[in-house]
C-alpha cells in the first residue's frame, strides 16, 4: 500500500547509527561516538533568551510563509556583510533547517527524470532528495588528490540535455575540503554556459581555518543568477534541534519555493525564527568560540593521524570531518558486503567506537569521524582505532 518512492530510497545510514548508540547507552553501555554532525557546544545564552522573550510577547502566531520580515532583513544584511551578495528580502526564503531548504529547492526545479550532478562523496540525503522528488542523480568521481573537489572538466563530461543543477558543498560534509575563489571559477563558469541551477551548499561557510570562504553567489550577476545558496544556522551558532535554515536565489525561484512551503508546512517556528535573528545579528564572538575550537582541535587531529600508516587522510580546511582512507585494511578483512559498513560495525561491536562508514557518502573506502566532542573523546576514538588495526594484523 506504499508509494513506490517510498522503495527506492535507503534509510540514511548516519541516523542509524546514532540510533543504535541510543540503544547501547540505553542498556548502560558506554560508547565513544565520533559520527554525529553536530557541533558539541549548546546554543548561545542570548539565543535562547530571545526564543523565551518572543513566548512572553505572544509573538506565536502564524506569519508570512517565506519567513520573518525581520529575520529576512538580518539575513539580507548578513549576506551583505560577510558573502558580500545583495538581494531583496523577496529573494529569501526561512526554511526548517537547510535540509528542507534542500528540498524546497528541488521541489521548485525538478522535472521527472531531471538530472542533478552529484559530486562523490556527497553529503548522505542529496541522493535520496533528488529521487524522492522524481529526479535522477547522476555522480561524479571526484579524485582523491584534488581533496575531492569537482573540476570543470569532471563537471563537463556528465552535462546532458537532461541536467537540471550540481551541488556543491563548499566547505564539504564528510571531507572538510574548501574551495578556493579560483577553483570554483571554472565550475561556476560552465553552469552558466549550460543553464545548471548551482545548489550552494554553504551550511558550514563560517567554519574555515586556512583560506577566506567564497560563497559562490558573489562571483558574479550570473552566477548568482544561477545559484540557489543553501544556509542556515544549525551548524554555525550551534542550533541543530531549532530547525532553522535559508535559500537566496532568485526572485522567481524564491515565489516558487516560497509557494510550496506555504502548503507544505507554512513556515518554520515563529519562535525559532526570533531566535534566529539574535543568532544571525548578535553571535558573532560565540561563533569565533567555536570555530577557533574547531582549528585547534583540527590541528592536534591532523598531527594524530600522521603517526598511523595504515590509515591516511583529506586534510580538512573547513568543517568539522576528517575523512580517512582504509583501504589498506582491506588486506585483512573480506566481507561481500560493504567494506566501511563492516570496519564500522567491528569497531562499535568489538570497539565501542562510533563513526560513519563512507559508504553513507558514496565511497566504500573511506571512513568519517567528527572532531566535534571534546578532545578527550577524539584521543580516546582514535586510540581505538589503532587498537582495530593493531588486532586485525594478529
Ligand atoms: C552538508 C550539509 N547540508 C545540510 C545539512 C542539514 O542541515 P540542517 O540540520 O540545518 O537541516 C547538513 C547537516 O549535517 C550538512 O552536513
Amino acid at each position: 500500500m506504499l508509494a513506490n518512492k517510498t522503495s527506492i530510497i535507503s534509510p540514511s545510514v548516519t541516523i542509524g547509527i546514532s540510533t543504535k548508540v541510543k540503544e547501547l547507552n540505553r542498556q548502560g553501555i558506554e560508547v565513544t561516538s565520533l559520527s554525529i554532525g553536530e557541533p558539541d557546544f549548546f546554543t548561545p545564552d542570548k539565543v535562547k533568551q530571545a526564543a523565551i522573550e518572543a513566548i512572553h510577547a505572544n509573538k506565536t502566531k502564524y506569519d508570512s510563509a517565506s519567513g520573518l520580515f525581520e529575520l529576512k532583513q538580518a539575513i539580507v544584511d548578513k549576506l551583505k556583510r560577510d558573502n558580500h551578495v545583495s538581494y531583496d528580502l523577496d529573494e529569501i526564503v526561512v526554511t526548517s533547517g537547510a535540509k528542507h531548504a534542500i528540498s524546497n529547492a528541488l521541489l521548485a526545479i525538478l522535472n521527472p527524470n531531471d538530472e542533478v550532478i552529484i559530486p562523490k562523496p556527497y553529503w548522505t540525503s542529496y541522493p535520496e532528495m533528488v529521487k524522492l522528488l522524481n529526479g535522477t542523480p547522476v555522480f561524479v568521481n571526484t579524485k582523491e588528490e584534488n581533496s575531492f573537489k569537482l573540476q570543470a572538466a569532471e563537471l563537463k563530461a556528465l552535462i546532458s540535455n537532461k541536467t537540471k543543477a550540481v551541488f556543491i558543498t563548499n566547505p564539504s560534509n564528510p571531507t572538510g575540503a574548501v574551495y578556493t575563489k579560483e577553483e570554483l571559477e571554472p565550475i561556476v563558469k560552465m553552469c552558466i554556459e549550460n543553464q545548471i541551477y548551482i545548489l550552494a551548499d554553504e551550511i558550514y561557510e563560517k567554519i574555515t581555518f586556512d583560506d577566506d570562504f567564497t560563497s559562490i553567489a558573489s562571483l558574479s550577476e550570473e552566477a548568482k543568477n544561477m545559484t540557489i545558496t543553501i544556509n542556515g544556522l544549525s551548524k554555525s551558532a550551534s542550533m541543530t534541534g531549532w530547525r532553522l535554515g535559508y535559500t537566496a536565489t532568485n526572485k522567481k525561484l524564491a515565489s516558487a519555493m516560497s509557494a510550496i512551503q506555504g502548503h507544505l508546512v507554512s513556515h518554520p517556528s515563529t519562535i525559532t525564527q526570533w531566535a534566529a535573528v539574535e543568532a544571525i545579528n548578535n553571535c558573532e564572538a560565540d561563533t569565533k568560540h567555536m570555530v577557533d575550537t574547531y582549528h585547534s582541535r583540527r590541528n592536534e587531529v591532523i598531527q594524530m593521524f600522521e603517526d598511523i600508516e595504515d590509515l591516511s587522510i583529506v586534510r580538512p580546511d573547513g568543517a568539522f570531518y576528517v575523512f580517512i582512507n582504509i583501504s589498506k585494511l582491506k588486506a585483512y578483512i573480506d566481507t561481500p558486503d560493504s567494506f566501511s559498513l563492516e570496519v564500522c560495525n567491528r569497531l562499535l561491536d568489538d570497539y565501542r567506537l562510533a563513526i560513519v562508514p563512507g559508504i553513507a557518502f558514496g565511497l566504500d573506502d573511506y571512513v568519517r569521524i567528527t572532531y566535534a566532542a571534546d578532545m578527550e573523546t577524539i584521543k580516546t576514538g582514535i586510540e581505538k582505532m589503532k587498537q582495530f588495526i593493531n588486532d586485525l594484523k594478529k
